[in-house]
């Protein structure tokens, strides 16, 4: 299933000028509710149970697949902007470990990973599989798909706004764009389905 191709991202991760606390901010794109774990594997699921034509399934499995790309960019850019942590941290701070606190880092990193992404939240909370949906109705999960992108564009733009690092704004410019897409093909996906004349969801009451 996976194409290794020499180590190339879906798309290039730099960063100018490692920053440990927005490393720890990154991590609510990966394992927040609104990240990128989360659509993820909400739209495998979907696909892994989906009874309706197969031109959906594929959408999600191809989508689900895209999002993985996406978790692989930002474990990329955590670790990047991890590098030379906890050192570059306050000088008043001495000990590394509290100017890795004092500095608003995620503690995690440097206890458990060796300056690594996980599977967490920018609070140290590990994904929570319970905002997965895959409610088995193919437009009430395009609608929880569109939700889920927007949710995730609404914390890319947060992340753009507060970093100044070109990398990270280059790299959060194109996640942003396939949020963007992802928004229009999930509601395409609705219209496809009857859109507004097909409700309520469910149409028949068993
Ligand atoms: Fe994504």
């Amino acid at each position: 299933m996976f194409y290794h191709d020499g180590g190339k991202l879906q798309y290039p991760v730099k960063v100018e000028k490692p920053n440990p606390v927005f490393a720890r901010a990154l991590q609510q794109a990966i394992g927040g509710i609104q990240g990128e774990i989360r659509v993820c594997l909400q739209y495998l699921f979907q696909a892994w149970g989906s009874r309706g034509p197969t031109k959906y399934r594929d959408m999600l499995l191809e989508t689900g697949t895209e999002e993985i790309a996406h978790i692989e960019m930002l474990c990329t850019a955590v670790a990047l902007n991890l590098e030379g942590a906890p050192t570059e941290q306050d000088e008043a701070a001495k000990d590394p470990m509290i100017a890795a606190v004092m500095g608003g880092m995620e503690f995690q990193h440097v206890l458990t990973t060796a300056m690594a992404a996980m599977p967490i939240d920018s609070s140290g909370v590990p994904f929570n599989c319970s905002h997965v949906y895959a409610s088995g109705n193919g437009a009430a999960d395009m609608l929880a798909n569109a939700m889920a992108e927007s949710t995730g564009r609404m914390l890319a733009c947060q992340l753009y706004k507060m970093t100044d690092d070109p990398g990270m704004k280059d790299m959060l410019k194109f996640m942003i764009a396939r949020d963007i897409m992802h928004q229009n093909q999930w509601l395409a996906a609705w219209e496809d389905m009857g859109g507004r004349s097909n409700h309520p969801i469910p149409k028949k009451n068993r």
